[in-house]
Formats: structure tokens, C-alpha cells, sequence
């Protein structure tokens, strides 16, 4: 068995309330939370930046995945390292030298990590794979949480597990976008070992119905035989 690890997203939760989300994830048994860093140029849409990111560190021990969706991406490593990232992905698709800007974070002492957007290919990413520590599959077109799941990507993650093995490279494989437990299930079964969840999670109303939520996730991965 391996393990499975819950992504909290937090791209829409009450940033109002911003704490409460964090101890609903922390109380749903979440390891990570999840953090979409949006520039509205590399994806449309603005989200937040750094300093949203070290106050939400001054608040919470989970482990902060920061993933980058902007433009010029090694302009800003050092800011997001500060603010106390513990790993920072970046797209394939935005950085020309992406081989130096994985060891520029790694030098930092953080994980690295290496995104695809759905419409981009494994190959574009198979030489640096021994250098990375995870890769982010896309299973929507970055921007926006609420997007339904797009089910062509599953090959890629049955592709991208296959290299892993072969190789036995040391990589987690995470999937972000339109994940609900039947969703986790199918990527999960393919090789997928990280699961972001954002508005099945967060549009949720209540505490309970967001526990619960992160309860059916667990609950399908564990039918699926894996923990
Ligand atoms: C999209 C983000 C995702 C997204 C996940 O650009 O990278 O993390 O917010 O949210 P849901 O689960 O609603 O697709
Ligand atoms: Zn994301």
C-alpha cells in the first residue's frame, strides 16, 4: 500500500475566515494545503501572492504546497521561499529554463515540483524527472476552482506511473482539479498519490458538511484498497 495524501485547496474557501478553513482541513486529517498562486496572465483570474502565503505559515504546521500558475516564475521563487513555502511547483509550460529553476528551489532546501496543464505532454517533462520531487497533473485548465474533471488526462497519469516504475524514479504524482471521490478513486487506481480537493471541499456551507467531504474522499481512496 502507499500512501495517500489530502490537498486542502484553499482558492475557494472564506478567505474572510481564512483560519477556520485551515483547522477544518488540519481537523479532517489533511497533511498539506494546497496553494494556487494565479497572476491572471499565465491563467486567467488573480488569486493571491506571498504575503497571503506567510501569514497562513504564522498560522498552521501542515505542509504548504505552493503552486505557481504566473508568468516569470524564477522572479518570484525567492519571495514564495520566504514566506515559507515547504514546496513550490511550477508549470512546464511557463519556464524556458525549467532544469535551472527546479534546482533554484531545491537549492532553497524545499521540494520541487513540475505542473502540465491537460493539453501538455509527458515527454515534455521525461528529462528532468530524476530532478524532481513531484509532478502536478492538471486535470483542469488552470484559473478557476468548480471545473468539471477532465478524464482524458487519466492516460497521462497511467503513463507518467508507468516511466516512474520503470526507472524507479522517486517522484509523487498529484492531481488538481475537478477532484471528488469518484474522481480521487480513478486517479488513484492509476498511480496518483496526492489529491487536491478545493470546492468540493469548500463550497460546501457548514463544518460538518466539509468534514464530511473530506471524509468521502478518504473513504474512496480506502475502497479503492489503497491507505
Ligand atoms: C486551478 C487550481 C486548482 C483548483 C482546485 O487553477 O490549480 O487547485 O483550485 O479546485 P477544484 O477542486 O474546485 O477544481
Ligand atoms: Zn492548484
Amino acid at each position: 500500500m502507499k500512501k495517500q495524501i489530502l490537498a486542502p485547496s484553499i482558492l475557494n474557501a472564506d478567505f474572510l475566515h481564512l483560519s477556520s478553513e485551515i483547522d477544518i482541513a488540519e481537523k479532517g486529517g489533511a497533511e498539506f494545503l494546497h496553494l494556487d498562486v494565479i497572476d491572471g496572465v499565465f491563467a486567467p483570474s488573480i488569486s493571491f501572492g506571498a504575503n497571503i502565503i506567510y501569514s497562513v505559515r504564522s498560522y498552521t504546521n501542515l505542509f504548504l504546497d505552493v503552486h505557481l500558475m504566473i508568468e516569470n516564475p524564477s522572479q518570484y521563487i525567492a519571495d514564495f521561499v520566504r514566506a515559507g513555502s515547504d514546496s513550490i511547483t511550477i508549470h512546464a509550460e511557463g519556464a524556458t529554463h525549467l532544469h535551472r529553476l527546479i534546482h533554484q528551489i531545491k537549492e532553497y532546501g524545499i521540494k520541487a515540483g513540475v505542473a502540465l496543464n491537460p493539453a501538455s505532454p509527458i515527454s515534455l517533462i521525461e528529462p528532468i524527472l530524476s530532478d524532481i520531487d513531484m509532478v502536478l497533473l492538471m486535470t483542469v485548465n488552470p484559473g478557476f476552482g468548480g471545473q468539471p474533471f477532465i478524464k482524458e488526462v487519466l492516460s497521462k497519469i497511467t503513463r507518467l506511473s508507468q516511466l516512474k516504475s520503470s526507472k524507479a524514479y522517486s517522484f509523487a504524482i498529484e492531481v488538481d482539479g475537478g477532484i471528488t471521490p469518484q474522481e480521487a478513486l480513478w486517479c488513484s487506481q492509476r498511480g496518483a498519490n496526492i489529491f487536491v480537493v478545493g470546492s468540493y471541499i469548500y463550497y460546501k456551507e457548514t463544518e460538518t458538511a466539509k468534514l464530511q467531504a473530506m471524509e468521502n474522499i478518504k473513504k474512496s481512496l480506502e475502497t479503492g484498497g489503497l491507505k
